[in-house]
């Protein structure tokens, strides 16, 4: 199973995406990757270079298909749960400005996930959970960000968790309860 966790930063998704692979003895990873791409994009999102949010958007995308390969070679061995993915890119790129039809299409090779966990949160209680901010930890955009992931839970059938006031163990629970009831 190719399980993604999506979200605003300090929403929980990587708390809960690393509890879950740990459970299920998954391989977990991320996004932005450790590939060089990632590294780039990694500088830009610190604020160090600028550049066209559309150049963004490829980079999001040309990482994505390096990191594909490994997940598709992860999940001939096992399960794997990943935390960010395809919808990252839908959201952030296109409230960013970017056409959502284009975002989409640079990203045709990307896998469908067989679930996808969105973790939504009061933006207030994020940005309290957030330690370093990268160019996107705005209030305003985060919102927007969050509403988009929203309206993609329903285009794409995410199940969605709000963790605002729940506990760690809580949430993880939630997580565990919607994964048994799935056939697989
Ligand atoms: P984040 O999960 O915050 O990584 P880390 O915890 O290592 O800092 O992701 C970094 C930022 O990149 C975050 O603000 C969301 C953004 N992002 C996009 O805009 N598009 C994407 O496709 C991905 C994967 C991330």
């Amino acid at each position: 199973m190719f399980i993604v966790f999506e979200g605003i930063d300090g929403s929980g998704k990587t708390t809960q995406s690393k509890l879950l692979a740990k459970k299920m003895d998954a391989f977990w990873t991320y996004e932005p990757s450790n590939s060089l791409v990632g590294k780039i994009i990694r500088e830009i999102l610190s604020g160090k270079t600028e550049v066209d949010n559309k150049t963004l958007a490829l980079l999001f995308a040309a990482d994505r298909i390096e990191h594909t390969k490994l997940i598709k070679e992860e999940l001939k061995k096992r399960d794997v749960v990943c935390d960010r993915y395809l919808y990252s890119s839908i959201a952030y790129q296109s409230v960013a400005g970017v056409d959502e039809n284009f975002i989409k299409s640079i990203n045709r090779y990307a896998l469908k996930p067989d679930i996808v966990f969105l973790l939504i949160v009061d933006i207030e209680t994020a940005l309290k959970r957030v330690k370093t901010k990268d160019i996107f930890e705005k209030k305003d955009f985060l919102k927007k960000v969050q509403d988009k992931y929203l309206e993609l839970a329903e285009e794409y059938n995410f199940i969605v968790i709000d963790t605002t006031k729940k506990s760690v163990e809580e949430v993880h629970n939630e997580i565990i309860g919607y994964l048994k009831n799935i056939p697989h």
